[in-house]
């Protein structure tokens, strides 16, 4: 089972439409996966289940139970102002401590409508991760201006299709 999240709580993400695209290339591989997405986080989350209150807001908790029984994971990372959503820290921020994600996997990918494909913001999570353990597959994908290569929720952005096929292949056997 693989865990695709979605980086944001942003309403109409593109970071959904390519979780969703993320599934499918898995599901052609026969590999199970899930997407949990931080639009579905508890609006009040980081006033009920951060710091003083961590463990007791129950709609969170099942977000950190959902990554506490997984092993393997992908983060579709939206660039916000050349870095990743501040909704992801403070999710992260929220996690089990010491972390829950110690001796975990994942691989990242990177979406902006800018040309950079997130990729400055794929080093500052990386960073966060590696800090708390977790294992990030070498081959990051970002994906520059990927609202120009989204067509009907295909990616039509060939080199863009070829790193994504490339990574899940790398993370299946990771
Ligand atoms: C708060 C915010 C900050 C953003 N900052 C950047 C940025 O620094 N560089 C960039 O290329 N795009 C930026 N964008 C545009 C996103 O990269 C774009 O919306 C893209 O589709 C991925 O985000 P999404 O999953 O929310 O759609 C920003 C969008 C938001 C909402």
């Amino acid at each position: 089972m693989i865990t695709i999240v979605v980086g944001t709580n942003r309403k109409n993400a593109l970071s959904a439409t390519i979780a969703e695209y993320y599934q499918k290339i898995l599901a052609e591989k026969n590999i199970e996966s899930q997407i949990l997405s931080l639009i579905d986080l508890p609006a009040d989350f980081t006033a009920t289940a951060l710091y003083e209150n961590n463990g007791k807001n129950n709609s969170f908790n099942l977000f950190r139970e959902a990554f506490n029984k997984h092993q393997k994971f992908v983060f579709i990372i939206p660039e916000y102002n050349n870095s990743y959503p501040g909704v992801l820290k403070a999710f992260i921020d929220g996690m089990d401590y010491p972390s829950g994600l110690e001796g975990k996997k994942c691989a990242l990918v990177g979406i902006s409508a800018g040309v950079q494909g997130a990729s400055i913001a794929l080093s500052h999570f990386t960073d966060v991760l590696n800090y708390l353990g977790m294992h990030v597959l070498a081959l990051k994908v970002k994906m520059g201006e990927v609202h120009i290569h989204l067509k009907e929720n295909q990616l039509t952005h060939k080199v863009y299709n070829e790193m994504l096929y490339a990574q899940a292949d790398q993370l299946i056997s990771f």
